[in-house]
């Protein structure tokens, strides 16, 4: 290469080219160029810029870190929860205190530069019968400390090298749920549903039918867990060298793991009748309500080891060092679910039905037979909106045809089927209900 002398576009001085390296950028076209030393000094510009931008980005979230604690102490969040879920009040409590640990060791992570004295992260296992508010708490637990959550299904995920999803996809939906936002994803909470469908088979309990990839994803789930960097491909992207990938470090990503745990109230009872006197209610057949009863005051005893006797492995366990345990409802408590909470069925039914001028009412004995229906579809509280859902069908889709403002009375006849709501003029409802 002969020595040409080119200007460069930025400092307009005259280069001496030597080589490629004395005008890293230049286009022979149009003779736009940029000299070696313009260009070093823009990198420098840029490296002392992010190195600012990152100090600042950790500094505000130190500052909202130390928002987000003084706004939510334990007995603030527990009493948000309070507005939604009815029981589980030591579940509520346990989780109030393992989320307000949760940033508070990470503010002590970040004051103290990441030194090496980190305090151990408090990630929760969660058991509890279905339809009793596991998801529900943790949905409103997110929304109240306005930060991503996504719940993942344990049992839909494989081990490397099998056929379904890598434990990867459990970041990869938080990701998602962050509105891609890195920075948000490794401050978010995941919730891996069905937890207990990936027991190892060798546990004790075989009632379930595990495949042999179950521990392998335990085993993936583990690295995650203690806190790693995970790697994945954006949503319908598939996993080849070439494809773009995401990093996201799970360090401070608060995992809850949950599941019904079907049976495992067997396994304490087994241990606690081994160790002490047994919890007895009679040798007769016991009703529901006694069985509910015992599987109430086993499931709060469960202990790390029956839990291994479930077929989690002991590392996952070592992992999860906050177990929450729910109660099943009865059915006050599932009366209560329909009326009480600030997003109860009843108040969202009277909400939609106002809108169309309509004034809805339950007779008491119609929520109760709601409430003993569910009971009987044994989903917990799951069931109580699609059974109302089906008995308001038809005026909801009669309401809409009028203006006038009406009534409309649900009765415990128009639960069980055998009348439909009647929608009256407001005061012939009145009247009808003086004369019954
Ligand atoms: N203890 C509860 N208090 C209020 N609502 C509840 C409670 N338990 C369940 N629900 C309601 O029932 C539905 C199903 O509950 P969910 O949390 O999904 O159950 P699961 O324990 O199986 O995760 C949700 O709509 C939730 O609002
Ligand atoms: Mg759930």
């Amino acid at each position: 290469m002969a020595v040409e002398s080119i200007y460069c576009s930025v400092c307009g001085r005259r280069v001496k080219v030597h080589s490629r390296y004395d005008m890293p950028v230049l286009d022979p076209n149009t003779g736009f160029g940029i000299c070696k030393s313009c260009i070093k000094n823009i990198y420098h510009y840029i490296e002392a810029e992010e190195e600012n931008k990152a100090y600042t980005n950790k500094k505000n979230f130190n500052d909202e870190l130390g928002e987000l604690l003084a706004k939510n102490k334990p007995h603030i969040i527990k009493k948000y929860l309070d507005e939604f879920i009815i029981m589980q009040e030591r579940a509520k409590k346990i989780l109030s205190v393992a989320a307000y640990n949760h940033y508070k060791r990470m503010k002590y992570d970040l004051d103290n530069n990441g030194g090496d004295d980190e305090i151990d992260k408090s990630n929760v296992i969660i058991m509890g019968p279905t339809g009793c508010g596991k998801t529900a708490m943790l949905s409103h637990l997110s929304r109240l400390l306005d930060i991503p959550f996504a719940v993942t299904d344990a049992s839909s995920l494989t081990e490397a090298g099998f056929v379904g999803a890598d434990v990867e996809v459990a970041v990869r939906n938080l990701y998602y749920a962050a509105g891609k936002d890195i920075e948000k994803t490794e401050r978010g909470i995941i919730y891996l549903d069905e937890f207990d469908k990936i027991a190892r088979k060798s546990g004790e309990n075989n009632s379930i039918t595990a495949d042999p990839g179950h521990e392998g994803v335990q085993q993936g789930l583990l690295k995650m867990l203690e806190g790693s960097v995970v790697e994945f491909t954006e949503r319908g992207q598939r996993k080849h060298p070439e494809a773009p990938t995401i990093k996201v470090d799970t360090r401070n990503i608060l995992f809850i793991v949950g599941g019904a745990f079907v049976g495992i109230e067997k396994i304490i009872e087994k241990r606690l009748k081994k160790n002490e006197s047994p919890i007895g209610f009679g040798s007769e057949i016991p009703s529901k309500e006694d069985t509910d009863k015992k599987f109430n005051e086993l499931i709060h005893q469960v202990r790390p080891e029956d839990l291994m006797k479930y077929g989690i492995i002991p590392e996952i366990i070592g992992r999860l060092p906050v177990i929450c345990t729910l109660e099943t409802l009865d059915e006050d408590a599932l009366l209560k679910i329909l009326t009480e909470p600030k997003n109860a069925p009843v108040k969202q039914y009277e909400k939609l039905l106002a809108m169309d001028n309509v004034k809805l009412e339950f007779e008491e004995a119609a929520l109760r037979k709601v409430a003993k229906m569910a009971i009987e579809r044994k989903t917990g509280a799951r069931s109580l909106k699609g059974i109302i859902e089906d008995v308001m069908l038809d005026v909801m889709f009669d309401i809409p045809k009028s203006d006038e403002p009406r009534r409309i009375v649900i009765t415990e006849a128009c639960i069980k089927g055998e009348e439909q709501p009647k929608i009256l003029p407001l005061e012939e409802s009145k009247l009808a209900k003086e004369t019954a």
